[in-house]
């Protein structure tokens, strides 16, 4: 992945950063976005060493427009896009505001979209996208229904891009992690509930960062060349969700 030019989405921070910590460690030049936490930025620069930060809010067209711009000025092309970045809100649906279940699914869903669109034109032969929703758009939980809208809408994004980049030779694939502890993930469970997890998981463990990354950069690779469309649960193999 040598000189290869890779934009990581919420790269400042748990899956990302591990995203981004791997592409930098192969070679490739990234560009890390993030938009509010300029603290993590500040961790996450001093981890990564000399990259290009962008704070750009993905669910902001004009920011996102704004993002794309910086990376075709400074490098002209794109080869990878990880679409990671996302929020989360915890509520039953009687008691969701609606203006804040639609936040959770634009910076979910809509900026993933948003992020797909303005890359296409900097993405050639080669190049690669590489989604991550999460093991709820398949197995949803309670309390938690705009986030699990989205990933379920980010596995079926994919797909829709797939076929319209087809002939084009640039792959989308989908990466759903079963629970990993980060900063997002943490804050939505209990310590015990994250244990039980644990306990019924075949693997009897949760994911790492480590485990998703390692996904996302093979789905990226030219190891990965025929696989397009795909949705890959990194969960190791449980059916809860
Ligand atoms: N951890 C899990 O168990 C788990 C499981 C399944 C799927 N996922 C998915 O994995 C992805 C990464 O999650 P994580 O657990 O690593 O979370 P995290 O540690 O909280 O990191 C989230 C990253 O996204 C950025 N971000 C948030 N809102 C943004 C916005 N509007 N525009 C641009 N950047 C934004 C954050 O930066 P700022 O705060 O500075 O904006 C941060 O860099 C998410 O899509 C999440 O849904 C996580």
């Amino acid at each position: 992945m040598k000189n290869k030019i890779a934009l990581v989405t919420g790269g400042t921070s748990g899956i990302g950063l591990e995203i981004a910590k791997q592409l930098l460690a192969t070679g490739a030049k990234i560009v890390v976005n993030y938009a509010h936490n300029e603290k993590q930025a500040d961790i996450a620069r001093t981890e990564l060493g000399d990259c290009m930060f962008v704070c750009a809010d993905i669910s902001d067209e004009s920011a996102v427009k704004n993002m794309f711009n910086q990376i075709k000025q400074k490098y002209g092309k794109l080869d990878y896009l990880v679409n990671n970045a996302g929020t989360n809100t915890d509520a039953f649906i009687r008691d969701f505001e609606a203006a804040e279940f639609q936040r959770v699914v634009n910076v979910n869903l809509v900026g993933k979209f948003l992020c797909t669109k303005y890359a296409i034109p900097l993405l050639s032969n080669g190049a690669s996208i590489v989604n991550i929703s999460s093991n709820l758009g398949v197995r949803p939980c309670a309390e938690s229904s705009a986030y699990n809208a989205a990933a379920a809408g980010i596995i079926n994004f994919t797909k829709s891009t797939t076929l319209e980049l087809a002939g084009t030779g640039i792959r989308v694939n989908t990466v759903s992690p079963g629970f990993t502890p980060t900063p997002l993930s943490l804050s939505g469970w209990t310590t015990s509930e994250i244990e039980q997890k644990k306990l019924s998981n075949p693997m009897r463990r949760n994911a790492t960062t480590t485990d998703i990354a390692n996904t996302v950069l093979f789905l990226l690779s030219d190891k990965a060349a025929f696989i397009n469309g795909q949705n890959i649960l990194v969960n190791g193999g449980s059916v809860m969700n």
